[in-house]
């Protein structure tokens, strides 16, 4: 397809920021002379990227990648795009843009080499200025990615052109490349100062006299400051020039209230705009005090964070912002306010939701320095990349008001005595100084696990906080050994569990070992975890137990818990056929597990009453029922309007419970405070599944911003109750649009995430579409064998 850019002559003053995503040619495999601009690339299938090749391919046994990697193929990819300069952009500067391709990619134009990046999470530009021809006649971009060579990630990591690709056209004299640095040093009630560093470049041969101005706009597009500044540049220069500012009564940013400024620059030339940029910031203080923890605009802040890896559940790694949205509000509904991006840097879209949403990010770069973790990964491009790697990423998120802490590793080999040599030290304190002199407004970290006296990173003193991962009856001694420094909880928990399973008894701990390589002797055939929150890995806790160290614990910051979604690959405690984590609060199709309630009864302040197990058993059969609550001083259960007694919980303890010998019935929870009522709560044994019911989050999307509509199923009885292990086929057909993907949240489902059918696992499953039309009403129907089918539209926006 051929593509015609800045058709409208009104975008092309000053600066054109195309997005660069649709009609690619795509061939899976290596091909021979694709990087030629005269390569007939006619018959390969025609697709928009953000694209991950991997979740399109059958799951195997076989796969190098193993079931850390989700037992889905790597390989070789190629993306060719055709496209049309037009002649009035002729001699402009023409940058491409892409925000991450994992992995190894190499990019030509017109044939010409312009480079190659093995980091598979690292935002990139290359220049095109030079190669292309303008007029009718098609530039080619090729891309060749190589993920073939395995394992290089110890989870999913997805393989192609999977975030967004921009085209940019500008002047030749603009602000460069990640060329804007906005930082807040005084931020009060009355005023903020704000700093600018904007790094203009001259691409001309000739000298330039321009005039650079800013303006701060508020979120309503008032311009609240200004400033401008008459430059010269030399033919080639590069110059950093330095703008502030002085806002009245800023609107500061915080969780609850994650206000946007937006600084707008223009690089302009007798009237003539040459460059616009815009650069999005918050205005924030904080501090992390070592004994009271973070403090936020001089407020105290818990930071109640989860660990997340970037695949988006069924749609595989492709990037799509109404994804993440929606993963980021479910937690935020939890009482969650900080996502850690382990272990790697994020998608730009990711940190764009946590500014707009309200989250404290740790930025993490990497998950291995020299020392390898897997055998083809980044260790090996170590010695040539990791500077300009940590560079980028620090230059790209800094202007995020929600990156408050670079994590420069987690769980580094070089941290123990007994790993190689001491040269970690040296390392450490490179990537703190790369850090460092590009972004000192922020703290630095390493997530550690080795808790011994020897942890050569945490010896050296380098870093400004103490990271640890799990241990949690060693954060007292950890936090006094290392001096006493600003700590964090940089991983912790590591629980297990299905949703919807449940393995009695509930207050019997199990320390699931890891056994993937052994036959199916320990755990259950089935592959399931409980989800009583009595299931862990050895190495971490149940969820219960670290929330109670937690709370009320004023020198550990924050925490962020592994994790909060279940992600593909890393499978623990088992192997194949399980080829998803066990790990996720929320499973891989979004929906909680139960232990989602216990954190938002805690973690809010909105009344929670939340009951489990469901209520199908076998008769007679005693059953441990758990409830979690706030807001309320008891709980009193009933079966079939019988008393089984009222419980209030006990200091440390997180939920009650009851032993009730199963019959058949209704279940209900009443929570009361000062004896009136504040909530109920009932479940009733299903019947066999009768129909299916659909939900959606949303009774619109908007097709321009690729909105997303997900879907969820629950088939019921014939009375509406949900049937707990229904576990019936379902079948969507979508008029106005396609699946894109299905998921339920079992682990050890083999049906490929395209498929426009799924197993219904615990009475759920989840379909996600997107839309062809511009306007109208998408309609998504499910129908199943014996089900009364339901159908649910969405309005395009
Ligand atoms: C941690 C590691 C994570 C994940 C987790 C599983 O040690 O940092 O990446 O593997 O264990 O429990």
């Amino acid at each position: 397809m051929i593509l015609s850019l800045c058709d409208s002559n009104s975008f092309c003053q000053g600066r054109q920021t195309i997005n660069f995503n649709s009609a690619w040619q795509f061939h899976l495999g290596d091909q021979r002379g694709a990087e030629r601009k005269d390569f007939n690339d006619n018959a390969w299938r025609t697709l928009d990227v953000p694209h991950d090749w991997s979740i399109e391919l059958p799951f195997d046994k076989e796969s190098p990648t193993g079931t850390g990697g989700g037992a889905l193929p790597g390989g070789v990819g190629w993306y060719r795009k055709k496209f049309i300069l037009s002649q009035k952009d002729a001699g402009k500067s023409t940058v491409i843009t892409f925000d991450g391709v994992y992995r190894n990619s190499e990019v030509w134009v017109n044939g010409h080499y312009l480079g190659k990046r093995p980091n598979g999470y690292i935002s990139f530009q290359y220049d095109l200025t030079h190669f292309l021809i303008p007029g009718n006649e098609p530039n080619v971009i090729a891309v060749r990615v190589d993920n073939s060579e395995q394992p290089n990630s110890r989870w999913y990591s997805g393989s192609g052109i999977y975030r967004n690709v921009w085209l940019t056209i500008t002047g030749q004299v603009h602000i460069a490349y990640l060329g804007s640095y906005i930082t807040t040093p005084v931020v009060s009630t009355q005023e903020a100062r704000v700093n600018e560093e904007i790094m203009v470049e001259n691409k001309e041969q000739a000298a330039k006299k321009v005039t650079i101005t800013t303006r701060l706009e508020n979120a309503a597009g008032i311009v609240v400051a200004s400033s401008s500044t008459p430059e010269s540049l030399t033919a080639g220069e590069q110059k950093k020039i330095l703008q502030s500012f002085s806002i009245v009564s800023p609107n500061r940013w915080s969780i609850d209230s994650p206000y946007l400024y937006q600084a707008v620059t223009t690089i302009e030339e007798n009237d003539k705009i040459l460059d616009r940029y815009t650069t999005s910031f918050g205005i924030r203080s904080f501090v992390f005090d070592p004994t009271r923890g973070f403090m936020l605009n001089g407020s105290h802040v818990k930071i109640r964070g989860v660990c997340n890896h970037h695949d988006l559940g069924c749609l595989g790694t492709a990037v799509n912002k109404s994804a993440i949205r929606r993963q980021l509000r479910i937690l935020k509904e939890m009482g969650c306010n900080g996502i850690r991006t382990s272990h790697n840097p994020p998608s730009p879209e990711l940190l764009e939701c946590c500014d707009e949403m309200g989250f404290v990010v740790m930025d993490e770069a990497f998950d291995m320095w020299k020392q390898p973790k897997t055998k083809f990964d980044y260790h090996l491009d170590w010695e040539q990349w990791h500077r300009r790697d940590l560079e980028d990423q620090v230059r790209r998120d800094r202007n995020h008001p929600s990156v408050f802490i670079w994590s420069l590793g987690n769980e580094i080999p070089e941290q123990w005595a007994k790993v190689g040599d001491s040269t970690g030290i040296a390392t450490l304190r490179e990537l703190n100084e790369i850090v460092k002199g590009l972004d000192d407004t922020r703290l630095t970290v390493t997530a550690n696990n080795e808790i011994g006296t020897g942890n050569r990173l945490l010896g050296s003193g380098i870093t400004d906080m103490i990271g640890y991962n799990y241990n949690h009856l060693h954060w007292d001694s950890v936090y006094d050994r290392w001096g006493k420094k600003p700590f964090i909880v940089t991983e912790s928990v590591s629980a297990l569990q299905t949703r919807g399973h449940y393995d009695m008894p509930s207050d019997s701990i199990r320390r699931w070992p890891i056994r993937w390589d052994l036959p199916l002797t320990t755990g259950n055939a089935d592959l399931t975890c409980s989800a009583y929150d009595n299931c862990s890995a050895p190495w971490g806790s149940t969820h219960e137990e670290t929330l109670r160290e937690f709370e009320g614990v004023d020198h550990v910051s924050g925490m962020f818990i592994w994790t909060g979604f279940d992600y593909i690959g890393e499978p623990t405690p088992y192997g194949w056929p399980a080829r998803s984590s066990y790990f996720g609060i929320v499973d891989l199709a979004g929906f909680p597990k139960d232990v989602y309630y216990m954190y938002q009864s805690v973690w809010t302040n909105k009344p929670v009453l939340h009951l489990l197990p469901h209520w199908n058993w076998a008769e007679g059969q005693q059953v441990d029922v758990w409830a979690y609550y706030n807001e309320a001083d008891e709980v009193e259960l009933y079966l079939d309007g019988q008393s089984l007694g009222k419980r209030t919980r006990k200091a440390g303890e997180f939920h009650v419970s009851w032993s009730v010998p199963f019959h058949a019935g209704l279940l209900k929870a009443i929570s009361r405070k000062n004896g009136k009522t504040v909530l109920e709560k009932e479940i009733r044994t299903a019947g066999k599944p009768a129909k299916i019911i659909l939900e959606t989050d949303h009774s619109s999307i908007d097709y321009k911003n690729d909105e997303l509509a997900f879907i969820s199923v629950k088939v019921v009885d014939k009375e509406g109750n949900l049937v707990p292990d229904a576990d019936n086929l379902i079948s969507f057909i979508v008029e106005g649009g396609r699946i894109v993907g299905t998921d339920n949240g079992n682990q050890t489902d083999l049906e490929s995430f395209q498929s426009t059918n799924r197993k219904s696992f615990h009475g759920r499953c989840l379909a996600v579409a997107e839309t062809f039309l511009k306007k109208g009403e998408l309609t998504v129907r499910a129908s199943g064998e014996g089900l009364q089918g339901g159908f649910v539209q969405i309005k395009i926006l």
